[in-house]
């Protein structure tokens, strides 16, 4: 697609702190592994929106443990120890998609999914996309206003998308004119 001559590379080690703004997570970001996919897929399961959808930790760990070359998975840890997973789709709609963000409970609140949207946006900026996607379930309105909190505005209401009778919601920060 247009507008992304190179790919986003990522670096072997990358740190939450490396975005652009200062954050306040000591997260690293790594690409995934299959030990950790096993590991994060069962735990991952527990929590909504997954446990409510009713994603088995067999299908999260494959999704995590999937190999597509436009849309990587990232081990996210604190301390060496696992904290939660993000996947980027590449070349979406003018710019990426976060097309899977966890982070797990005991981790949650203390800034990581800030650090997330920010290397995810810095490294956005870096391939001069013009936008930046996210979604989430209708009924997860703390991660809606999360996204929001980000600078994400409300775009589209996919209605029946995963399971008949809820609704994603399609959530987009334009880069370009910001
Ligand atoms: C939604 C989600 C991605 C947010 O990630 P997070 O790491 O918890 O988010 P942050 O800590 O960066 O910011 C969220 C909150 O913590 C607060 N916060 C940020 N840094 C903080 C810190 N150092 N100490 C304490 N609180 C902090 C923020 O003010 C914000 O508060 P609020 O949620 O009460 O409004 C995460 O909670 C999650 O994975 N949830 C389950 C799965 C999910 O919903 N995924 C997204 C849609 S699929």
């Amino acid at each position: 697609m247009a507008g992304f001559p190179n790919p986003l590379v990522p670096r072997t080690e990358m740190s939450g702190a490396d975005s652009r703004s200062a954050c306040t997570s000591n997260a690293t970001f790594n690409p995934m592994s299959s030990d950790a996919a096993h590991t994060l897929g069962p735990l991952l399961a527990k929590i909504d929106p997954w446990a409510r959808y009713g994603y088995t930790p067999e299908a999260l760990t494959a999704f995590l443990a999937g190999q597509e070359a436009d849309a990587a998975r990232y081990i996210i840890s604190v301390d060496r120890a696992l904290a939660g997973a993000f996947s980027v789709k590449k070349n979406w709609l003018r710019g990426p998609y976060l097309q899977f963000l966890g982070i797990l409970p005991a981790y949650q609140g203390q800034g990581i999914g800030t650090s997330v949207l920010r290397w995810f946006e810095a490294q956005a900026r870096e391939e001069r996309a013009r936008n930046l996607w996210v979604a989430a379930s209708e009924f997860n309105a703390r991660a809606i206003s999360f996204y929001q909190m980000h600078g994400f505005d409300r775009v589209a209401t996919l209605t029946d998308l995963v399971v008949d009778g809820t609704a994603e919601i399609l959530l987009r920060k334009r880069l370009i004119g910001d």
